[in-house]
């Protein structure tokens, strides 16, 4: 890869540029390194209090914010939410979604896909159907660990977010563009050799970026991993979901300061096993 991807965290044009030309970037230096330790010390909290988890696994948290006392000190990290705005094109934002990822060394490279659900065909069948749907980006994401291929970390396949990209010959995508298959095969792709592969390489307080449609895979896990992040949307993106305002989001309410209860103005929360 010939072209940069690395920006500094207040320079909203390098950042919005790459993600419209290459699908994805980084941005450096969000987070302070006691942050990072306080963030992974409540992912272990939150999914392995016990630290029992076993070799080879993955764990999620899909109200991470929720939970979470760190992120919303983020929040108040004006480096950190005039980035969030200038993604967003919009100062006046809810939140959105969050999540949190601990995953467990062994645990091997994921399958190919986009989190977007916007090329969906059929009636909504997943929480997913009704949040993934704008495009706004879809990966916010702070690898603790930093990412590197020969550890753990994110993969992306660059140029993969426009909506006239093509799966490399020998390659396809599923009806609702959701995974990517080998031609010829049944269970989708989930290896390194593909056209556009790029391993991100990052440290521990960066911000991983990428589009809403952009395809990407978590990297193979060597050591023990820990991810999170949060997404917000501009409070104009009202939207209609089929659950109930889960408690969780009142006892978050009940907790927060004033000044950071207007993120939660518009916020679903997650049911995150809605069937239809
Ligand atoms: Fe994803």
């Amino acid at each position: 890869m010939s072209y940069n991807i690395y920006f500094e965290k207040t320079d909203h044009e390098g950042v919005l540029n790459a993600l419209a030309t290459y699908g994805y970037c980084v941005a450096r230096n969000v987070i302070r390194p006691d942050l990072i330790d306080r963030l992974k010390g409540e992912i272990d909290l939150a999914l392995d209090p016990e630290r029992t988890l076993p070799p080879a696994n993955g764990k999620f948290h899909l109200t991470f914010a929720e939970e979470s006392h760190a992120l919303w000190d983020l929040v108040d990290n004006s480096d950190y939410m005039n980035l969030c705005a200038a993604l967003l094109g919009d100062r006046q934002l809810c939140l959105h979604r969050s999540a949190a990822i601990l995953r467990t060394p062994g645990d091997p490279m994921g399958a190919w896909h986009s989190d977007h659900r916007g090329h969906r065909k059929g009636p909504p069948t997943s929480a997913n159907d009704f949040l993934n749907l704008y495009s706004m980006p879809s990966g916010g994401w702070f690898y603790l660990n930093g990412s590197h291929p020969d550890r753990s970390g994110l993969a992306v396949i660059e140029y993969s977010h426009t909506p006239d990209w093509q799966p490399p010959e020998g390659f396809h995508m599923d009806q609702d563009r959701i995974f990517l298959y080998r031609d010829g095969e049944e269970t989708p792709f989930n290896q390194s050799d593909i056209p556009g592969y790029v391993p991100l390489i990052s440290e521990p307080g960066d911000l991983l970026l990428f589009a809403a449609m952009t395809i990407h895979v978590n990297l193979p896990t060597n050591e023990r991993r820990y991810s999170c992040g949060m997404a917000f949307r501009p409070k104009t993106v009202q939207i209609d979901v089929p659950w109930a305002l889960p408690e969780s989001v009142e006892r978050l309410k009940a907790r927060l300061p004033a000044h950071q209860q207007t993120l939660l103005e518009g916020y679903t929360g997650i049911v995150p096993d809605w069937k239809p």
